[in-house]
């Protein structure tokens, strides 16, 4: 037996694997479309980086990083999430200097040790997307219109974008005061939102547990300069055509969001429903030791996503045109010819092994899902032609190998 995989890791195998790559072109094509840069970050950071960017007091940095001392005892983590890394290259990189927008996209997996269930990995792939040193409303209305853009793209329309505004640290610290004696208020609430009430009161908004108690939970009340942002947020999300709907129990598990928050939700992948979220940090590149630069930004989990789109998946798989089956070994030479020469003219086109028997050779060409099989004997070869044989029609006729490429291209 060979060994398993870790508990909470996966393979993703073909067609799930094409799902992928097309979640991820989709992605890079409108990136592209916005004047978006990718930026690599490593797997691998110091541990202190998610301890003093993505908080404290977060589930991710509570019990879900991926901690180790490696062997010069240094204490590093795997990424949870992409943008401390982002905001620390930000700054180590002097980006602020270039003189040019800082807009920047990642694809890359993350590692949270989370209980594993549907939709819910310890490695998974995020699409995450951060305009650094953007104030304005517009820049929000653009980030999530872009997220938009992508699950249209991917020809997905069961969501729904929830959006709410937590304010400034002004705003932030006034509510923290009214939401604390409005929990004390409460009786019988669970062991998680006791504990979270002193630490960050807003987080208890989250619980699923205690959801119903919270029905008349006070609402937060911004500052002129927020409420202001916020209206504006909104209409410029209408003005780009996309709709959404206010929850203000939103609040989000990280500790650096500010203003805006945001979640694209579907409800058919049970209960891990957020598809994507994000928000604004206006704080949290200075408080790392950087420029003052306001920024937002979201990702993507690629992994639901792609569990959105599983009754499409076969609809990614691209299948080759031709495969060639020789039916002779001796003719091996010949077909591997052909086959040279069918993909330098770019024609996608496959074989198996032109040792196993003719009979086998077909079989694969049946479960390639090729259209073609372009079979060689020995007449073939003497004559320098193949058969052509259709896999669906059966129908076969003799072509010229100087031929083959023109007849083929006719179906490509
Ligand atoms: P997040 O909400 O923690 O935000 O993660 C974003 C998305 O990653 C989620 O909506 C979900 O689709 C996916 N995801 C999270 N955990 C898992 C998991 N265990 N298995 C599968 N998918 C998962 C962030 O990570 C922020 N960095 C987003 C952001 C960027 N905010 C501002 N800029």
């Amino acid at each position: 037996m060979a060994q398993q995989t870790i508990r909470g890791f996966r393979d993703i195998l073909p067609p799930q694997s094409n799902v992928f790559y097309a979640i991820e072109k989709a992605a890079r094509e409108v990136f592209s479309l916005y004047n978006y840069d990718e930026l690599r970050i490593p797997a691998l950071e110091y541990y202190d980086l998610f301890l003093k960017s993505t908080g404290e007091t977060t589930d991710i940095v509570q019990k879900e990083m991926y901690r180790f001392k490696d062997a010069s005892q240094r204490d590093i983590a795997l990424r949870p999430e992409g943008t401390p890394g982002v905001a620390r290259a930000y700054i180590n990189n002097n980006l602020s200097q270039t003189g040019k927008n800082s807009k920047y996209f990642y694809i890359a997996d993350m590692f949270r040790a989370e209980r594993p269930q549907a939709g819910r990995y310890r490695q998974f792939e995020q699409i995450g997307a951060e305009n650094i040193g953007a104030e304005s409303p517009y820049s929000d209305a653009e980030s999530v219109s872009m997220l938009y853009e992508i699950l249209k793209k991917l020809g997905i329309e069961n969501f729904v974008l929830e959006i709410n505004s937590l304010g400034c640290s002004e705003c932030r610290k006034k509510y923290r005061e009214e939401l604390l004696s409005y929990l004390k208020g409460k009786e019988g609430l669970c062991e998680w939102c006791k504990e979270r009430m002193e630490k960050n009161p807003l987080r208890t908004l989250d619980c699923k547990v205690d959801a119903d108690k919270f029905v008349d939970f006070p609402k937060i009340s911004l500052c002129e300069s927020c409420s202001k942002h916020h209206e504006e947020f909104k209409k410029a999300l209408s003005i780009s055509g996309v709709k959404y709907v206010e929850n203000p129990r939103m609040v989000r598990g990280l500790d650096y969001y500010s203003r805006t928050v945001f979640e694209f939700k579907n409800t058919s992948i049970g209960a891990q429903d957020a598809i994507a979220g994000g928000g604004r940090y206006d704080n949290l590149i200075k408080s790392m030791g950087g420029p003052d630069a306001p920024s937002v930004g979201w990702a993507m989990g690629v992994d639901r996503v792609a569990i959105l789109l599983e009754k499409k998946w076969s609809d990614f798989v691209s299948n080759p045109l031709a495969f060639i089956v020789s039916m002779d070994k001796e003719l091996s030479e010949y077909a591997f010819e052909i086959l040279c020469d069918l993909r330098k003219n770019l024609i996608p086109c496959d074989f198996s092994d032109f040792s196993r028997s003719f009979k086998s050779q077909l079989r694969s060409a049946d479960k390639s899902m090729a259209a073609f099989a372009v079979i060689i004997g020995k007449d073939e070869a003497n004559a320098k032609e193949v058969t052509l044989k259709d896999l669906k029609s059966k129908e076969q006729k003799r072509v010229k190998k100087e031929e083959l490429v023109r007849t083929l291209s006719v179906h490509f």
